[in-house]
């Protein structure tokens, strides 16, 4: 896959080769976002970043991902703040910021919506998760993330045991990351969810195709002694009301006593946040902050080395990005 011009809409473009070469840019990119280096490549080069839904770490890390290489960026947050509100279609507003910008990154609440907008855009748009649809870029760190955690105990993608918890129905990083696992061999995953917000059929048939070992329950005993359990929060936002979301929160809350009960002495546990941290979900228990094998914050940091790969391999920089360098004259202990 060539990536120079190419909007990311989807993780169904990847094949292992193209993951393979996200991931050594990714590397690569370590020095900057770890504030050693600085470089400009990016000088004079401007992200539209539209956010038409809520988002911390996304934005924000797109943004800074950005900046790192040295370019600007211009965003929008919120429906009621953009022209969308006043009944604009997603073409005329791609035709628009495409001219302002030189690659573009978007949320919609929608499913389809980022790549209904791609085809009015001038410039590559990277879907920063359209709906309960898909996130490929949470998808490509998340796999970044579980191919570093696994290496440190000397395990590999191929052929580990996966479960994933929670809305697996409405969270779209769980169905992007699946689609991805569909390109790895013989993986054991455990879908723990509620009945009624089980992974969609298709997912589930992809990875039957694939040769995985499913193993699906309502239940949460017996199914954490797994390599990484991948832990996700109720997508309220996606429930015709708080009531019916409310009716599914603190179902599956992993905290240091189940984990040091069921899980493995280096189960990795992973979270895309924003984790719940209500006491009616708190799916993820605070008290597992010091636990080392808790990777939700380095998962997080990947972000930022990913979404750099990213933007350097659209904008067609990946190879000069040494070329300008310069000093880092501030304090920074990173
Ligand atoms: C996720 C999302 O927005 O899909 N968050 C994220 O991008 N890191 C998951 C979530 O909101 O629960």
């Amino acid at each position: 896959m060539s990536f120079k011009g190419q909007h990311i809409l989807s993780v169904k473009q990847f094949d292992r080769d193209s993951i393979t070469r996200v991931f050594d840019i990714a590397r690569q990119m370590a020095p900057y976002a770890g504030r050693k280096k600085r470089t400009r490549v990016l000088d004079g080069a401007i992200l539209g970043n539209l956010f038409f839904e809520p988002s911390t770490r996304t934005r924000v890390s797109f943004g800074c991902a950005f900046n790192l290489l040295g370019g600007e960026v211009r965003e929008t947050t919120g429906m009621e703040s953009s022209a969308l509100s006043k009944g604009e279609s997603l073409f005329d507003t791609a035709r628009v910021i495409s001219s302002y910008s030189d690659v573009i990154a978007m949320r919609h609440p929608q499913a389809g919506s980022v790549a209904e907008f791609a085809e009015g855009s001038r410039v590559p748009v990277l879907n920063g998760g359209d709906g309960a649809n898909e996130h490929p870029t949470q998808a490509l760190l998340d796999l970044f993330t579980i191919e570093r955690e696994l290496a440190a105990s000397g395990l590999q993608i191929d052929g580990m045991h996966i479960a994933m918890v929670g809305d697996l129905k409405f969270g779209r990083t769980v169905h992007s990351l699946s689609k991805l696992l569909c390109l790895y061999r013989n993986i054991k995953l455990t879908l723990v969810s509620p009945a009624e917000l089980a992974m969609p059929d298709d997912i589930v048939s992809s990875l039957t195709n694939a040769g995985h070992q499913l193993v699906i329950s309502d239940k949460l005993e017996g199914h954490l002694n797994a390599d990484i359990v991948y832990q996700t929060r109720i997508q309220e936002e996606r429930f015709p009301s708080k009531a019916d979301a409310d009716q599914y929160r603190g179902k599956f809350r992993l905290n240091q006593e189940i984990y040091t009960r069921y899980c493995k002495s280096n189960t990795v546990i992973m979270h895309p946040l924003p984790r719940d941290s209500r006491m009616e979900a708190n799916e993820l228990d605070n008290d597992l902050n010091l636990n080392p094998n808790l990777a939700i914050f380095r998962q997080a940091d990947n972000g930022v080395l990913v979404r750099m790969a990213l933007f350097a391999l659209t904008l067609g920089v990946e190879n000069i990005v040494k070329d300008y360098e310069c000093a880092v004259p501030w304090y920074s202990n990173k």
